[in-house]
């Protein structure tokens, strides 16, 4: 069994995080070795790029915000993603390219097919074997995110940000049906790890 690249994906307050911690448990119980890790960031220059990125004082291009977050990727690939998967280890990764193309590209308004561009030099022919993406709608992501902390330079934006974020992660599910797993995360904590289970299981074999 090769070492699997699995990343989750959804609008701020989709609740990803919470999802990835239980997914690294169940890896972990069956005994396989997985790192987690996310974007923007991973490294000590990609942490120090994010800190850029969520810096509400920080104003920037769109198309500065979409290089620097594959700048932070190239780096991340470098240094952590591709190093353990020839290990054989796991990784877990909170966020991804398919962020980029909701955020900057749907979001934002930066070209989709200069992402695609980008997309191929920093990754080549990689691809997460398995992309889950949190499904919710913005109005139940603000009031769950609204909760946890202040909001950074992207969750300061309104809903209609939000709808075009969703949006955009839908639109990649189209485009890589065969990857993307779109989970409605509007449910219970319970049923969505069902779910989950269910999807887990087979690539855990
Ligand atoms: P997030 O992963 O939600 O972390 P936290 O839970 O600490 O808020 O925050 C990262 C933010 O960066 C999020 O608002 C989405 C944004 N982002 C992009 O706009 N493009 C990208 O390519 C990535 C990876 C993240």
């Amino acid at each position: 069994m090769h070492a699997k690249f699995i990343t989750v994906e959804g609008i701020d307050g989709a609740g990803k995080s919470t999802h990835l911690a239980w997914l690294a448990g169940f890896v972990k119980e069956r005994g396989i070795n997985a790192i987690t890790t996310r974007e923007p960031g991973g490294t000590p220059l990609g942490e120090k790029l994010r800190a850029l990125l969520l810096d509400k004082n920080e104003a920037m291009h769109l198309e500065t915000e979409a290089l620097l977050m594959f700048a932070a990727r190239r780096e991340h690939l470098d240094k952590v993603i591709a190093p353990a998967l020839a290990h054989g280890e796991w990784v877990l990764c909170d966020r991804f390219t398919d962020a980029t193309f909701a955020y900057q590209g749907s979001g934002r308004g930066a070209d989709w097919e200069r992402l695609h561009e980008l997309e191929r030099w920093v990754q080549g022919a990689l691809q997460p074997d398995l992309t889950l993406l949190f499904d919710v709608a913005p109005e139940v992501g603000r009031a769950r995110a609204g909760r946890i902390k202040t909001p950074d330079r992207f969750e300061q934006e309104r809903d209609d940000f939000y709808r075009r974020v969703r949006d955009g992660y839908l639109r990649r599910a189209l485009e890589a049906a065969g990857r993307i797993r779109v989970v409605d995360a509007s449910r219970n904590l319970e049923s969505i790890q069902q779910e989950l289970r269910g999807i887990m299981e087979p690539l855990c074999r």
